[in-house]
Protein backbone atom coordinates (compact mmCIF):
# COMPACT_ATOMS: atom_id res chain seq x y z
CA UNK A 1 0.00 0.00 0.00
CA UNK A 2 1.13 3.56 -0.61
CA UNK A 3 2.71 4.80 2.49
CA UNK A 4 0.86 8.47 1.89
CA UNK A 5 -2.35 6.10 2.05
CA UNK A 6 -2.03 4.69 5.45
CA UNK A 7 -5.45 6.58 8.02
CA UNK A 8 -4.55 6.27 11.47
CA UNK A 9 -7.34 6.27 13.81
CA UNK A 10 -8.87 9.55 13.94
CA UNK A 11 -11.97 10.94 15.02
CA UNK A 12 -14.34 13.23 12.88
CA UNK A 13 -15.11 15.77 15.26
CA UNK A 14 -12.99 17.41 18.52
CA UNK A 15 -14.50 19.31 21.01
CA UNK A 16 -12.21 22.25 21.42
CA UNK A 17 -12.65 24.01 25.06
CA UNK A 18 -11.10 27.59 24.81
CA UNK A 19 -9.28 28.61 28.50
CA UNK A 20 -7.98 31.64 27.39
CA UNK A 21 -10.31 33.99 29.16
CA UNK A 22 -9.25 32.11 32.64
CA UNK A 23 -5.65 30.42 31.85
CA UNK A 24 -4.17 32.89 30.19
CA UNK A 25 -5.34 36.10 32.30
CA UNK A 26 -4.73 34.66 35.05
CA UNK A 27 -0.96 34.95 34.60
CA UNK A 28 -1.08 38.64 32.81
CA UNK A 29 1.45 40.50 34.65
CA UNK A 30 -0.13 43.76 33.91
CA UNK A 31 -4.17 44.09 34.61
CA UNK A 32 -6.35 43.96 31.71
CA UNK A 33 -9.64 45.80 32.08
CA UNK A 34 -13.04 44.12 32.99
CA UNK A 35 -14.60 45.44 29.89
CA UNK A 36 -11.53 44.12 28.07
CA UNK A 37 -11.98 40.61 28.99
CA UNK A 38 -15.90 40.83 28.62
CA UNK A 39 -14.73 41.89 24.82
CA UNK A 40 -12.26 39.29 24.48
CA UNK A 41 -15.00 36.51 25.90
CA UNK A 42 -17.48 38.11 23.09
CA UNK A 43 -15.33 38.01 20.48
CA UNK A 44 -14.46 34.46 21.55
CA UNK A 45 -18.29 33.39 21.69
CA UNK A 46 -18.56 34.61 18.00
CA UNK A 47 -16.48 31.84 17.05
CA UNK A 48 -18.45 29.37 18.01
CA UNK A 49 -17.13 27.44 20.56
CA UNK A 50 -19.15 24.64 22.43
CA UNK A 51 -17.31 25.55 25.55
CA UNK A 52 -15.48 29.16 26.89
CA UNK A 53 -13.60 28.55 30.27
CA UNK A 54 -14.35 32.48 31.08
CA UNK A 55 -12.74 32.43 34.75
CA UNK A 56 -12.12 31.38 38.23
CA UNK A 57 -13.88 32.23 41.36
CA UNK A 58 -10.53 31.58 43.49
CA UNK A 59 -9.12 33.89 46.35
CA UNK A 60 -8.25 37.26 44.45
CA UNK A 61 -5.19 37.24 46.92
CA UNK A 62 -3.95 33.96 45.00
CA UNK A 63 -5.30 35.26 41.79
CA UNK A 64 -5.83 38.75 41.73
CA UNK A 65 -5.84 39.13 38.17
CA UNK A 66 -8.98 37.72 38.29
CA UNK A 67 -10.56 39.12 40.99
CA UNK A 68 -13.51 40.39 38.67
CA UNK A 69 -15.03 37.34 38.07
CA UNK A 70 -18.18 38.36 39.09
CA UNK A 71 -18.29 41.39 37.12
CA UNK A 72 -16.59 39.30 34.03
CA UNK A 73 -19.69 36.88 33.67
CA UNK A 74 -22.25 39.58 34.28
CA UNK A 75 -21.21 41.80 31.25
CA UNK A 76 -20.56 39.11 28.81
CA UNK A 77 -23.51 38.18 26.18
CA UNK A 78 -24.04 34.53 26.62
CA UNK A 79 -24.43 32.76 23.12
CA UNK A 80 -26.64 29.96 22.79
CA UNK A 81 -24.92 26.73 22.62
CA UNK A 82 -22.26 27.57 24.53
CA UNK A 83 -21.70 26.37 27.68
CA UNK A 84 -19.82 29.20 30.32
CA UNK A 85 -17.57 28.09 32.68
CA UNK A 86 -15.38 28.53 35.50
CA UNK A 87 -12.80 27.12 38.01
CA UNK A 88 -14.04 26.80 41.88
CA UNK A 89 -11.18 25.58 44.33
CA UNK A 90 -13.65 25.21 47.58
CA UNK A 91 -17.33 26.18 49.00
CA UNK A 92 -16.80 29.80 48.70
CA UNK A 93 -16.07 29.66 45.66
CA UNK A 94 -18.76 27.59 44.14
CA UNK A 95 -21.28 29.90 46.22
CA UNK A 96 -19.60 32.76 43.76
CA UNK A 97 -19.95 30.70 40.73
CA UNK A 98 -23.77 29.72 41.58
CA UNK A 99 -24.58 33.66 41.86
CA UNK A 100 -22.71 34.66 39.11
CA UNK A 101 -24.90 31.65 36.88
CA UNK A 102 -22.01 30.08 35.36
CA UNK A 103 -22.86 26.75 33.40
CA UNK A 104 -20.54 24.89 34.45
CA UNK A 105 -17.77 24.51 37.17
CA UNK A 106 -14.10 22.76 37.27
CA UNK A 107 -12.33 21.61 40.53
CA UNK A 108 -9.01 21.19 40.48
CA UNK A 109 -6.39 19.16 42.06
CA UNK A 110 -2.83 17.47 40.71
CA UNK A 111 -0.95 14.55 41.00
CA UNK A 112 2.25 15.56 42.61
CA UNK A 113 1.59 17.00 46.90
CA UNK A 114 4.12 20.13 46.59
CA UNK A 115 2.49 21.87 43.32
CA UNK A 116 -1.24 20.96 45.04
CA UNK A 117 0.00 22.78 48.60
CA UNK A 118 1.34 25.71 46.59
CA UNK A 119 -1.58 25.95 44.03
CA UNK A 120 -4.35 25.38 46.54
CA UNK A 121 -2.95 25.45 49.86
CA UNK A 122 -3.67 21.76 50.62
CA UNK A 123 -2.95 18.40 50.10
CA UNK A 124 -4.00 16.12 47.34
CA UNK A 125 -6.37 14.68 49.92
CA UNK A 126 -7.33 17.42 51.52
CA UNK A 127 -8.58 19.10 47.75
CA UNK A 128 -10.86 15.71 46.94
CA UNK A 129 -12.25 16.22 50.44
CA UNK A 130 -12.88 20.04 49.59
CA UNK A 131 -14.33 19.58 46.57
CA UNK A 132 -17.23 16.50 47.81
CA UNK A 133 -19.42 19.88 48.82
CA UNK A 134 -18.57 21.47 45.61
CA UNK A 135 -19.77 18.57 43.44
CA UNK A 136 -23.04 18.27 45.99
CA UNK A 137 -23.77 21.75 45.15
CA UNK A 138 -23.26 21.82 41.50
CA UNK A 139 -25.08 18.45 40.85
CA UNK A 140 -28.15 20.33 43.05
CA UNK A 141 -28.10 22.89 40.80
CA UNK A 142 -27.63 20.62 38.09
CA UNK A 143 -24.83 21.64 36.85
CA UNK A 144 -21.73 19.97 34.93
CA UNK A 145 -18.73 19.68 37.04
CA UNK A 146 -15.32 19.12 35.40
CA UNK A 147 -12.04 17.77 37.64
CA UNK A 148 -8.39 19.23 36.27
CA UNK A 149 -5.48 16.73 37.52
CA UNK A 150 -2.48 19.35 37.20
CA UNK A 151 1.53 18.13 36.62
CA UNK A 152 0.20 14.90 34.97
CA UNK A 153 3.30 14.34 33.28
CA UNK A 154 5.91 16.73 35.54
CA UNK A 155 5.82 18.82 38.44
CA UNK A 156 8.05 22.14 38.72
CA UNK A 157 8.53 21.25 42.34
CA UNK A 158 9.02 17.40 41.65
CA UNK A 159 9.86 16.55 38.73
CA UNK A 160 8.42 12.95 36.92
CA UNK A 161 5.03 12.39 38.02
CA UNK A 162 4.02 8.58 38.04
CA UNK A 163 1.27 7.44 35.85
CA UNK A 164 -0.04 5.72 39.05
CA UNK A 165 -0.18 8.83 40.46
CA UNK A 166 -2.44 10.48 37.81
CA UNK A 167 -4.73 7.34 37.80
CA UNK A 168 -5.30 7.30 41.41
CA UNK A 169 -6.43 11.13 41.78
CA UNK A 170 -8.61 10.43 38.28
CA UNK A 171 -10.33 7.68 40.14
CA UNK A 172 -10.99 9.98 43.25
CA UNK A 173 -12.00 12.75 40.82
CA UNK A 174 -15.01 10.26 39.27
CA UNK A 175 -15.76 8.15 42.33
CA UNK A 176 -16.43 12.33 43.88
CA UNK A 177 -19.40 12.49 40.94
CA UNK A 178 -16.95 14.63 38.33
CA UNK A 179 -18.47 14.05 34.74
CA UNK A 180 -15.21 14.88 32.96
CA UNK A 181 -11.32 14.66 34.04
CA UNK A 182 -9.35 17.36 31.87
CA UNK A 183 -5.15 16.33 32.50
CA UNK A 184 -3.02 18.78 32.43
CA UNK A 185 0.48 18.87 31.19
CA UNK A 186 0.95 22.08 33.68
CA UNK A 187 4.56 22.83 32.88
CA UNK A 188 4.73 21.49 29.08
CA UNK A 189 6.84 18.64 29.40
CA UNK A 190 5.07 15.81 27.95
CA UNK A 191 6.32 13.94 24.86
CA UNK A 192 3.96 11.57 22.54
CA UNK A 193 5.31 8.26 23.84
CA UNK A 194 4.17 9.66 27.40
CA UNK A 195 0.99 10.54 26.09
CA UNK A 196 -0.04 7.29 24.77
CA UNK A 197 0.98 5.58 27.60
CA UNK A 198 -0.72 7.49 30.23
CA UNK A 199 -4.15 7.58 28.24
CA UNK A 200 -3.51 3.78 27.66
CA UNK A 201 -3.69 3.48 31.56
CA UNK A 202 -6.17 5.93 32.27
CA UNK A 203 -8.70 4.46 29.62
CA UNK A 204 -9.55 1.38 32.08
CA UNK A 205 -10.79 3.87 34.43
CA UNK A 206 -12.54 6.33 32.32
CA UNK A 207 -14.61 6.16 29.26
CA UNK A 208 -12.31 7.76 26.49
CA UNK A 209 -15.11 10.33 25.81
CA UNK A 210 -15.25 11.60 29.16
CA UNK A 211 -11.20 12.62 29.02
CA UNK A 212 -9.57 16.00 27.99
CA UNK A 213 -6.45 16.37 27.39
CA UNK A 214 -4.88 20.42 28.54
CA UNK A 215 -1.26 20.47 26.93
CA UNK A 216 0.58 23.65 27.75
CA UNK A 217 3.34 24.37 24.95
CA UNK A 218 6.13 25.06 27.20
CA UNK A 219 8.50 22.81 25.13
CA UNK A 220 7.18 22.46 21.28
CA UNK A 221 5.86 19.40 21.99
CA UNK A 222 1.89 20.22 22.49
CA UNK A 223 0.48 19.65 19.08
CA UNK A 224 2.67 16.32 18.55
CA UNK A 225 1.10 15.44 22.02
CA UNK A 226 -2.53 16.51 20.67
CA UNK A 227 -1.72 13.78 17.30
CA UNK A 228 -0.91 10.96 19.98
CA UNK A 229 -3.77 11.38 21.93
CA UNK A 230 -6.23 11.29 18.83
CA UNK A 231 -4.90 8.38 18.19
CA UNK A 232 -6.01 6.76 21.44
CA UNK A 233 -9.34 8.31 21.03
CA UNK A 234 -9.38 11.45 23.44
CA UNK A 235 -11.90 13.82 21.53
CA UNK A 236 -12.01 16.78 24.06
CA UNK A 237 -9.19 18.99 23.89
CA UNK A 238 -8.19 22.49 26.07
CA UNK A 239 -6.40 25.13 24.22
CA UNK A 240 -6.33 28.93 24.41
CA UNK A 241 -6.36 31.65 21.96
CA UNK A 242 -3.26 33.68 20.79
CA UNK A 243 -1.46 30.56 23.06
CA UNK A 244 -1.63 32.68 26.37
CA UNK A 245 -1.72 31.25 29.38
CA UNK A 246 0.31 29.79 32.84
CA UNK A 247 -0.28 29.24 35.93
CA UNK A 248 1.58 31.39 38.49
CA UNK A 249 2.07 28.55 40.89
CA UNK A 250 3.99 26.38 38.45
CA UNK A 251 7.10 28.67 37.86
CA UNK A 252 8.79 28.43 34.31
CA UNK A 253 5.14 26.98 32.59
CA UNK A 254 4.31 28.73 29.23
CA UNK A 255 0.73 29.42 27.35
CA UNK A 256 -1.51 26.92 26.65
CA UNK A 257 -1.47 25.10 22.96
CA UNK A 258 -3.24 28.02 20.86
CA UNK A 259 -6.17 27.57 19.46
CA UNK A 260 -5.31 28.78 16.18
CA UNK A 261 -2.33 26.08 16.29
CA UNK A 262 -4.82 23.24 16.88
CA UNK A 263 -7.43 24.14 14.70
CA UNK A 264 -5.55 24.53 11.75
CA UNK A 265 -4.07 21.32 12.64
CA UNK A 266 -7.22 19.50 13.07
CA UNK A 267 -8.88 21.10 9.98
CA UNK A 268 -6.41 20.53 8.04
CA UNK A 269 -6.69 16.78 9.10
CA UNK A 270 -10.62 16.68 8.44
CA UNK A 271 -11.21 16.98 11.65
CA UNK A 272 -14.23 19.47 12.30
CA UNK A 273 -14.45 21.28 15.40
CA UNK A 274 -17.80 23.78 14.38
CA UNK A 275 -15.10 26.80 15.42
CA UNK A 276 -14.45 29.69 12.95
CA UNK A 277 -10.62 29.53 12.81
CA UNK A 278 -10.64 33.76 11.64
CA UNK A 279 -13.24 35.06 14.34
CA UNK A 280 -10.56 33.54 16.67
CA UNK A 281 -7.58 35.12 14.99
CA UNK A 282 -9.83 38.38 15.75
CA UNK A 283 -10.44 37.25 19.57
CA UNK A 284 -6.48 37.15 19.52
CA UNK A 285 -5.53 40.76 17.56
CA UNK A 286 -7.77 42.16 19.91
CA UNK A 287 -5.96 40.72 23.10
CA UNK A 288 -2.76 41.54 21.45
CA UNK A 289 -3.96 45.21 21.34
CA UNK A 290 -4.22 45.59 24.34
CA UNK A 291 -1.35 43.52 25.72
CA UNK A 292 0.92 45.33 23.79
CA UNK A 293 2.40 42.19 22.40
CA UNK A 294 2.04 39.58 19.68
CA UNK A 295 0.65 36.16 20.52
CA UNK A 296 2.50 33.21 20.77
CA UNK A 297 0.62 31.39 18.12
CA UNK A 298 2.26 30.23 15.19
CA UNK A 299 -0.82 30.08 12.77
CA UNK A 300 -1.40 34.21 14.39
CA UNK A 301 1.92 35.00 12.78
CA UNK A 302 1.77 33.18 9.37
CA UNK A 303 -1.32 34.18 8.94
CA UNK A 304 -1.01 38.18 9.85
CA UNK A 305 2.41 37.99 7.52
CA UNK A 306 0.39 37.11 4.54
CA UNK A 307 -1.98 40.15 5.35
P1 LIG B 1 -6.45 29.55 51.67
O1 LIG B 1 -5.68 30.78 52.02
O2 LIG B 1 -6.03 28.26 52.25
O3 LIG B 1 -8.03 29.75 51.90
O4 LIG B 1 -6.44 29.44 50.07
P2 LIG B 1 -8.87 30.01 53.19
O5 LIG B 1 -10.08 29.15 53.07
O6 LIG B 1 -8.00 29.87 54.43
O7 LIG B 1 -9.29 31.55 53.01
C1 LIG B 1 -8.36 32.60 53.05
C2 LIG B 1 -9.02 33.87 52.55
O8 LIG B 1 -9.39 33.72 51.17
C3 LIG B 1 -10.32 34.23 53.28
O9 LIG B 1 -10.45 35.64 53.23
C4 LIG B 1 -11.37 33.61 52.38
O10 LIG B 1 -12.62 34.23 52.51
C5 LIG B 1 -10.80 33.89 51.01
P3 LIG B 1 -10.04 36.58 54.49
O11 LIG B 1 -10.87 36.07 55.63
O12 LIG B 1 -8.56 36.34 54.69
O13 LIG B 1 -10.37 37.94 54.00
N1 LIG B 1 -11.27 32.90 50.02
C6 LIG B 1 -11.93 33.21 48.89
N2 LIG B 1 -12.30 34.39 48.36
C7 LIG B 1 -12.96 34.35 47.19
N3 LIG B 1 -13.24 33.20 46.53
C8 LIG B 1 -12.86 32.02 47.02
C9 LIG B 1 -12.18 32.00 48.25
N4 LIG B 1 -11.67 30.99 49.01
C10 LIG B 1 -11.14 31.56 50.09
N5 LIG B 1 -13.12 30.89 46.36
C11 LIG B 1 -7.50 28.73 48.06
C12 LIG B 1 -7.01 28.33 49.43
C13 LIG B 1 -7.86 27.46 47.31
C14 LIG B 1 -8.74 29.61 48.22
C15 LIG B 1 -6.39 29.54 47.31
O14 LIG B 1 -5.17 28.86 47.40
C16 LIG B 1 -6.73 29.77 45.86
O15 LIG B 1 -7.68 30.48 45.56
N6 LIG B 1 -5.96 29.16 44.92
C17 LIG B 1 -6.25 29.27 43.50
C18 LIG B 1 -4.99 29.15 42.72
C19 LIG B 1 -5.29 29.18 41.24
O16 LIG B 1 -6.32 29.67 40.81
N7 LIG B 1 -4.34 28.67 40.44
C20 LIG B 1 -4.47 28.67 39.02
C21 LIG B 1 -5.51 27.72 38.51
S1 LIG B 1 -4.95 26.03 38.41
C22 LIG B 1 -4.15 25.94 36.87
O17 LIG B 1 -3.86 26.94 36.28
C23 LIG B 1 -3.89 24.59 36.27
C24 LIG B 1 -4.86 24.25 35.14
O18 LIG B 1 -4.78 25.20 34.09
C25 LIG B 1 -4.55 22.87 34.57
C26 LIG B 1 -3.06 22.67 34.24
O19 LIG B 1 -2.50 23.48 33.46
O20 LIG B 1 -2.51 21.68 34.73
C27 LIG B 1 -6.31 24.20 35.64
MG1 LIG C 1 -3.30 25.23 32.53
Amino acid sequence: MDNNMVIHQQPDRVTVVEVGPRDGLQNEKGVVATADKIRFIDLLSAAGYPVIEATSFVSPKAIPQLGDAAEVMAGITRRPGIRYTALVPNRKGMERALAAQVDEVAVFTGASESFVQHNINTSIAGSIENFRSVVEMARAAGMRVRGYVSTAFGCPYEGAVAPAAVLSVTEQLLALGVDEISIGDTIGVATPNQVSSLTALLKDAVPIERLAMHFHDTRGTALANVLAALQAGITIFDSSAGGLGGCPYAPGASGNLATEDLLYMLHGMGIETGINLEAVIAASRFLASVRGMAPASRYYAAATAER
